[in-house]
């Protein structure tokens, strides 16, 4: 297969989708992704699924260009399946056979035509998702975490080039979501690993790259390093006791055992008590937030 090499990643351009029901859901997108983890993040209903679904494709832009290393994804959708692994937020019912059955299925359905290979195939991504030890139960009894861990193994069989990861880590407890993470950090070396979570603090120690997507639209992108450390010095934090009033203006609200934590966005030290916060990725995530609302890009 012919590539073009000055067109290693992912790249998108002007993808739009508009629903039946009239929701734009994706609204000119244009990202540039390499290789390692990135990072997606939007409120409900962003788009980010939708996004997913369709370099998945799963489903078609009404609009747009989508190339990995050169090929275009939507004129040969084919092709780029057997280079994909993705994890839908949702699974669907599993049927009665067992995680290693089903898993050996899926695997011959990526083309490893011999029964050597698909064995050793299975066992390695088992171990991986730690399920070995529950291996010959079936898939229908599972408990929601073990069912995320066995998405998890079909999403990463073959090595594929793009693995796609929607929520993975929801529902997995402290444990399981520490080893997941260490997982994708070692897929990404040879592959792009696009996640998309609510969980920020994830996307912080994870992602060398992120996007923050609303309505539709790409509202920031860029280093995470960069994207937070832009913010030092402009952040100012104070706790107001409960049942004392929260001054507005802030950037947002989180509870603490003493009360309210406010953090404000303010070039100069606003004195009142507010001492110096060292920004975090929640922080962009809230002021890219504040910025699109505003009508300016952050
Ligand atoms: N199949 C569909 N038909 C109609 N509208 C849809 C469909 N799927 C999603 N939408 C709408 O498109 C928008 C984007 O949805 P999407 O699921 O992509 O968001 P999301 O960022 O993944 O949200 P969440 O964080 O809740 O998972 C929403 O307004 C949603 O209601
Ligand atoms: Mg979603």
């Amino acid at each position: 297969m012919q590539r073009v090499h000055h067109n290693l990643g992912l790249q998108l351009s002007g993808v739009t989708k508009t629903y039946a029901s009239g929701i734009k859901a994706l609204d000119e997108v244009d990202l540039t992704i390499g290789s390692g983890m990135y990072g997606l993040l939007g409120p409900n209903g962003a788009g980010k699924s939708t996004l997913m679904r369709t370099l998945a494709t799963l489903q078609k832009p009404d609009a747009g260009t989508i190339t990995l290393d050169g090929i275009d994804i939507l004129a040969e959708p084919d092709q780029h399946r057997q280079n994909l692994g993705y994890l839908p937020q949702t699974i669907g019912a599993y049927p009665r056979i067992s995680a290693r059955d089903l898993l050996h299925r899926f695997i011959w359905l990526k083309g490893f035509s011999s029964a050597k290979e698909r064995g050793q195939e299975a066992d390695c991504l088992l171990e991986k998702v730690n399920l070995r030890d529950v291996a010959e139960r079936p898939v229908a009894t599972y408990s929601g975490g073990m069912l995320r861990r066995f998405g998890i193994a079909l999403a990463l069989i073959g090595a594929p080039r793009l693995v796609i990861v929607d929520e993975p880590t929801a529902g997995l407890d402290p444990e399981e979501r520490n080893r997941f993470h260490r997982v994708l950090a070692d897929v990404a070396n040879q592959s792009i690993v696009l996640l998309s979570t609510h969980i920020v603090e994830d996307v912080e120690n994870l992602c060398r790259e992120l996007a923050i997507i609303q309505n539709g639209k790409i509202i920031a992108t860029g280093a995470t390093k960069d994207l937070i450390a832009e913010w030092q010095g402009r952040l100012w934090t104070k706790v107001i006791a409960h049942g004392d009033r929260v001054p507005d203006g802030s950037l947002h609200l989180s509870a603490c055992p003493d009360g309210t934590r406010m953090v404000l966005e303010c070039k100069v030290d606003p004195g009142e008590g507010f001492g110096p916060h060292s920004p975090t990725l929640e922080d962009v995530y809230y002021l890219a937030l504040r910025a699109a609302d505003k009508g300016v890009r952050a």
